[in-house]
Order: structure tokens, then sequence, then C-alpha cells
């Protein structure tokens, strides 16, 4: 795992798109897993102004959404690939035909299975985007996921039912269950980028970084992934560096 450190939330959109068009231009038909969340936000804004400028640099990409609510309406606002198709698939011209796609209200059982079989197809994950939940969660992998967990539908934590209740009016609303890639799946994505930004992150960060490797802590995992980049701001590192500052 290789730290890069950014000075703010731009800055971290800025580099982690100069190593997905790196990552295109070695590979136009790469399969991508995006996250979705706010700390993606400045990347897409990147992604799509890039687009712009080079209409075919998505042309020949797949993509593949890292997790969705189960059992929510497909054309509900909330739905991850809804909020994914607006703030970055229809703004950079990607196509219905380049995705794969969770279907929220598919039998599990079949859904989860098709869902890595289009990644294999494909010839596997070439690149997975991801952001650090609040609990260390990486896609909905929560505390407790197995390392070698494959796509599968989960129970929500408590602590991202509150962190998602925002987008869903109230607690109570948020749905109790979600798809997600696996952690086992993920690990395989030849290059890995993890987007952090911001002061709400510097404790978790602070524990991926340099707290125990666990099963309690999904996101270290990318600790033993040689092809991962975490890229974090400033202040997302604060922790991290006052603790080694410290010592
Ligand atoms: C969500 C998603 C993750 C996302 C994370 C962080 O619950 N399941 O894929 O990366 O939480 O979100 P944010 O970037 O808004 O902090």
């Amino acid at each position: 795992m290789r730290l890069v450190e950014a000075e703010h939330s731009d800055d971290v959109g800025r580099r982690a798109a100069a190593l997905v068009f790196q990552q295109l231009r070695a590979k136009p038909e790469s399969v991508i897993t995006l996250a979705t969340g706010s700390t993606p936000l400045p990347l897409f804004r990147e992604l799509v102004a890039a687009s712009k400028s080079d209409p075919g640099l998505f042309r020949r990409a797949y993509f593949v959404t890292l997790d969705e609510y189960a059992g929510i309406a497909h054309d509900d606002r909330r739905r991850l690939l809804n909020w994914l198709r607006r703030e970055f698939l229809e703004p950079a011209g990607i196509h219905d035909r380049q995705l794969i796609a969770f279907d929220p209200l598919a039998d599990p059982a079949a859904e989860c299975p098709r869902i890595e079989k289009a990644i294999e197809a494909r010839g596997g994950l070439d690149l997975a985007v991801l952001g650090l939940g609040p609990n260390g969660h990486l896609g909905f992998n929560e505390p407790g996921s197995s390392f070698a967990s494959r796509t599968r539908m989960v129970p929500l934590a408590a602590e991202s039912i509150i962190s998602n209740a925002a987008y869903w009016g109230k607690e109570e609303d948020v749905p109790k269950h979600a798809l997600t890639l696996g952690l086992g799946t993920l690990k395989q994505a030849r290059l890995i980028i993890l987007m952090v930004s911001g002061m709400g992150k510097a404790d978790v960060l602070a524990s991926l970084l340099s707290g125990p490797i666990s099963e309690c802590m999904p996101a270290s995992l990318l600790r033993l992934c040689s092809t991962c980049n975490v890229i974090a701001d400033r202040a997302s590192l604060s922790r991290h560096l006052r603790d080694k500052n410290d010592k």
C-alpha cells in the first residue's frame, strides 16, 4: 500500500483522476468499479471535464457499481446507480451497455453471482476506486466481513444507517440490507485507489494506517495490497500525523 498526501479534497480528486487517466491510457477497455458518496465528487468533476475534451476517453471502458441498497425501486433517486448516473455516468456520456450494475429488486442469491460472472467475463477488475466508511467499511463490507468475501447481500451496520440517514430523511427509512462487491473481489483489482478527505475521517484513517490488520476494520485489508494507493488530504491525515509525531 502506498500513501499519497494531498492538500485538500479537490487535490485528492486531481491525484485520483491522474491515476484513472494513466489506467485508461494503458488499457482503454478497463473494468472499473466506483464508490459513491461525497469523497469521490471532485474526482467525478475531473473525469467529466476530461470527457468533454476527449469524448472517446471512456468509450471502451466498463463501469461496475460497487454497492447498492437492496429492495429499492429501479427509479428511486437514492439508488446508488442513479446517483452515479447523475454525478458521473450521464455527464461523461457513458452508455448503459458499458455498465455492470446491481438490480436492487432481483433475488440476491442469483444477482450476486451474476455480477461476479459479468466482471470475470470482461477479464476481472482493473481498477477499484473506493471511499472509506466511518466505521472502516469498503463498499458495504461492514466490520466483521471476511477478507475473502465475495459479492453478496449484507445487513447494514448501525453506523452506516446513521451516516446514510441524511440521504433518506430519517434513520428508519434507510434500507436495512445492501448488495456489495466482496472484499475478496475487490482485493483482486489490479489497481486500487482509496480516496479519503476531511477531518471526519481522521480517526478511522489513523486506525486504518497504523492499527491492527483485522476483519474488524475492513479497510485494513488494503495494507496487504501492494497495488493500493491511499490518497488522503491533510485534514483526514491529521490524527495519523499527530500520533506519529507523538511517538
Ligand atoms: C458509503 C458507501 C461507500 C462510501 C462510504 C463513504 O456508505 N457504501 O461506498 O465510500 O460510505 O462515503 P463518503 O465519501 O460520503 O464519506
